[in-house]
């Protein structure tokens, strides 16, 4: 490893699906840099997922809701740049029960701001989503497609969406009251490798090459705007070395589908039957529709999403069938809150 580092950035939550995904990028990107990751390797949280580039980092692991965990990493290392990924981050495990939510996401970067402001970082970026804004809902063909701008009301309706709007809240409130030197990012549904297989394409993609029903919600309607996870992480790297301090920047590439029309795409480039959808009870608080106004993000930092749905879907089935292991290794475990929390439902 190189002694002469640049800077210090302190990716937290790193082990995730779009942390790692991040890691990888600034591993190649930024050689001068020293990495650590900070991750509390949750069930979503996978070493696995870092191992092609271990020699790259340091690694810690801690809970950020443990405020002196956080603190010994900020003083061990005393990162300039941080970039806070680590979240509980499935709605319907929110439905299920909050309070981790609360603990995580919301005390959790609590602690985190703490702690860069107590060692003083030159900036840190605190990675969002659509969520907060609430639901689009449904859009009449005679009326002007509407999109979620930066300045539109955070209005959040699950208890994930909650957490993550709180947390935004208090980044937002140490800029103006302690100048910390923050930046927010909220991006669209995002899909590619290292995805934990509960969330849509992944989870759907293991049940579909099992033969097994795959559980639509509702009527299958809902929108969500899909962008690959590469796209976010450039997103994300521009907003941290050239966004402009204190500001929220939104992120997502136009590529609007509902769930049957992605359920659909996914069986049929595995060659599966439409029998396999189920459509099974819907989501409580469901929203409807999100769909970002990404005009910020081209405008004042030039990015432009370069990776295109109909070529990366395909890319990312290739992943995922190239590595069953990993998404069986991490199924054990999503089987395990299946039987437990989702009986009944397909
Ligand atoms: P993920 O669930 O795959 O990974 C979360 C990571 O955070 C895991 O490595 C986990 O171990 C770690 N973590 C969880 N609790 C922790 C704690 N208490 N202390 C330390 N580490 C902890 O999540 P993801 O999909 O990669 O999402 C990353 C971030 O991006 C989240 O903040 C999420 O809100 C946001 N986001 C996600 C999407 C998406 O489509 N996945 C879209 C927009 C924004
Ligand atoms: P998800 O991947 O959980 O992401 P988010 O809720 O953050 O958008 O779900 C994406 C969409 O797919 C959402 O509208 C809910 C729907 N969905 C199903 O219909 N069935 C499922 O089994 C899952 C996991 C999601």
């Amino acid at each position: 490893m190189n002694v002469n580092f640049q800077k210090t950035i302190l990716i937290v939550g790193g082990a995730g699906f779009i942390g790692s995904n991040f890691v990888h990028l600034i591993a190649e990107k930024y050689p001068q840099y020293r990495i650590i990751v900070l991750d509390a390797l949750t069930y979503a949280g996978n070493l696995e997922n870092l191992e092609d580039i271990q020699e790259s980092l340091l690694f810690e692991k801690g809970d950020i809701a443990d405020k002196n965990a956080v603190n010994r990493v900020f003083e061990k290392y005393r990162p300039e740049l941080v970039v806070n990924f680590a979240a509980e981050t499935h709605v319907d495990r929110s439905i299920l029960g909050p309070q981790i939510f609360l603990e995580t996401n919301v005390k959790g970067t609590h602690n985190l701001l703490e702690a860069a402001k107590n060692i003083g970082v030159e900036r840190y970026v605190q990675v969002s989503t659509d969520e907060v804004y609430g639901d689009l809902g449904d859009c009449l063909p005679e009326e002007p497609l509407h999109y979620f701008t930066e300045k539109t009301p955070l209005d959040p309706n699950c208890p994930y969406a909650a957490s993550k709007a709180s947390a935004d809240l208090f980044v937002r409130s140490y800029f103006e009251t302690y100048g910390l030197p923050v930046l927010i990012t909220r991006c669209t549904n995002n899909y590619g490798p290292f995805q934990y297989p509960e969330k849509l394409i992944p989870f759907f993609l293991f049940r579909a090459m099992r033969d097994e029903p795959l559980p639509v919600y509702g009527d299958g309607k809902n929108v969500r705007d899909w962008l690959y996870v590469k796209d976010h992480c450039e997103a994300i790297d521009l907003v941290l070395h050239k966004g402009r301090l204190g500001e929220v920047y939104n992120i997502g590439g136009h590529n609007e589908k509902t769930n049957l029309e992605i359920t659909e795409i996914l069986l049929e480039k595995l060659g599966k039957p439409k029998s396999l959808i189920t459509f099974v009870e819907d989501r409580l608080a469901h929203d409807r529709r999100y769909a970002m106004d990404p005009t910020k993000m081209r405008e004042e930092l030039g990015w432009e999403p370069r990776h295109p749905f109909e070529e990366w879907i395909d890319e990312t089935i290739e992943w995922y069938m190239k590595n069953q292991g990993w998404v069986e290794r991490c199924a054990m475990r999503s089987e395990e809150f299946r039987k437990e929390n989702y009986e009944g439902r397909g």
